[in-house]
């Protein structure tokens, strides 16, 4: 067993449960909460959480990176030739370079991006949406586990004993 292998899965997942998990909370508790409070407190209220989420969005990401990408080298010796995986796969890290993009904007201070932050529900609802095809598409990829051609044509091909019986 390799141990980096663990690390990296346990850091990993559990980055993913606690982003996923704020955002899910953001969204559908805090958000709904916040509305009936008077609009100046309810900006003071959204500053002061976007400061203290932004270093959790930050870190989360480079460790997600990071462990994903490790994952990913490892991952391929697997999958060669298995092209499901792969357009699974690159579905997923696109769909996630996304999210990134979202949940960074929506920290973010760049008056471009204001108009995510004025629509942080819609936003924080796409982003949801995402990470749960996300997650969909590597909880398949896991249980679906290796599945290449390669292997297919060495248990499909005869052994050379039959072929020369066939003769
Ligand atoms: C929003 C961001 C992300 C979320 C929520 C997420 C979530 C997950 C989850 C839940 C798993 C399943 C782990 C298991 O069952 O053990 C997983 C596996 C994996 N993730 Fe991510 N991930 C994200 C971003 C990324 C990125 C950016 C990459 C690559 C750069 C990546 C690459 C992988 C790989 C290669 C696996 C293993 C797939 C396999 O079983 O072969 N992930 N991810």
């Amino acid at each position: 067993m390799n141990w980096l292998d663990v690390v990296s899965r346990i850091v990993h997942v559990g980055t993913a449960i606690v982003l996923v998990g704020g955002a899910t909370f953001l969204r559908f508790v805090l958000l709904p909460a916040a509305e009936r409070i008077e609009q100046s407190a309810h900006e003071a209220l959204a500053d002061s959480i976007r400061e203290k989420w932004k270093r959790f969005v930050h870190l989360g990401i480079v460790l997600l990176l990071a462990s994903g990408f490790y994952n990913y080298v490892r991952a391929l010796p697997l999958h060669q030739g298995d092209s499901l995986y792969h357009a699974l796969v690159g579905t997923k890290i696109l769909a996630a370079f996304v999210v990134f993009f979202i949940a960074s904007a929506l920290v973010g201070r760049s008056p471009a991006l204001e108009s995510v932050r004025r629509h942080r529900k819609r936003w924080l609802a796409i982003l949801l949406i995402l990470a749960a095809i996300i997650v969909a598409i590597s909880g398949f990829v896991k249980v679906r586990g290796a599945s290449s051609p390669d292997r297919d044509i060495e248990t499909s091909t005869p052994p050379v004993a039959d072929l020369s019986e066939t003769r």
